[in-house]
């Protein structure tokens, strides 16, 4: 099946390849010069733009609704929105890796902004019995699809759509416990019932819940997120803070988007990652 790759980037821009279509899409943080030529970038299938208003251009016809493509061995539904997603972070690629061969079968995971589930699913390949969380009632859809894609519909996932404190609460009142957690906040977000989340004012919170509902011996927790002044070294002191008491070890970094080895990879947010060391 087609897959993702990262083209070039330059100038603002990043220039990516989604199975059989080439998309140029705004790119703050690339603020150096293009690799390649001004007629390869105009190529293009499919320009996305945010300036005055977010919108589509094409260079010859619309893309399609939507289409399949597979990374790290997920296959994954992709549409392009009003808002310039397609339905995958590609920047998660090596976490999905990571998680498929790490020894979760059986284990108990829960996915906190699950989106369109590209952990889920690779925990789920796994074998792990996995919680998906996002507030969004059509993102849980798109995982839902994603899942089917995969094959994965009858594998043992719960699907919550819900805010993330109303049911951290509630979890935490009913005593679920869980092995693993994977969390990756937006910088600001709206629960199922409009309620804000401001990851600089929520995430202390956020990680103590997360720190009470693991189990005695957890395995993990991958903590990632895309919001400016969140380098790696305060997402490992946030982590290390929260997780007061766990012995294990944090390995933190920048997630990146990468192409072939000529292509500069793009810094695409930041991960600490707290794993028991036994
Ligand atoms: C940055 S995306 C997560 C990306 C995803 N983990 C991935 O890499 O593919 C943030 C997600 O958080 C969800 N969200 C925002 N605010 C929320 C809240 N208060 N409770 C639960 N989910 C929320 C959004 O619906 C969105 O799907």
């Amino acid at each position: 099946m087609n897959t993702y790759s990262l083209i070039d980037s330059g100038n603002g821009y990043k220039l990516e390849q989604f199975g059989p279509y080439t998309i140029s899409r705004p790119c703050s943080q690339a603020v150096w010069e293009p690799r390649l030529s001004q007629e390869s970038w105009d190529h293009a299938h499919a320009f996305f733009s945010r300036e005055g208003q977010n919108k589509w251009t094409f260079r010859k016809e619309k893309l399609p609704d939507m289409w399949h493509i597979k990374v790290a061995d997920i296959a994954f539904k992709i549409s392009p929105t009003d808002f310039g997603h397609l339905g995958i972070f590609p920047e998660q690629r090596a976490f999905w890796k990571w998680i498929q061969s790490t020894p979760i079968k059986g284990k108990r995971v829960l996915n906190l902004f699950a989106y369109s589930g590209g952990s889920t699913l690779a925990a789920a390949q796994a074998g792990a019995e996995v919680c998906h969380l996002d507030a969004s009632k059509g993102m849980v859809a798109w995982a839902r699809e994603n899942a089917a894609l995969n094959h994965l519909e009858k594998a043992p996932i719960r699907w919550i759509i819900d805010d993330v404190f109303k049911f951290l609460g509630r979890e935490l009142r009913r005593g679920s416990r869980y092995d693993a957690i994977i969390l990756d906040p937006p910088s600001f977000g709206r629960g199922a019932n409009g309620e804000v989340f401001k990851i600089e004012e929520e995430i202390n919170k956020l990680l103590r819940s997360c720190r009470e509902l693991l189990t005695p011996k957890p395995l993990f927790i991958l903590f990632s997120c895309h919001t400016p002044g969140f380098s790696p070294l305060v997402m490992k002191h946030l982590l290390h803070q929260n997780l007061d008491g766990l012995s294990g070890t944090i390995d933190e970094g920048e997630m990146l988007l990468e192409g072939s080895t000529e292509t500069f990879p793009i810094p695409s947010g930041t991960f600490a990652r707290w794993q028991y060391a036994g």
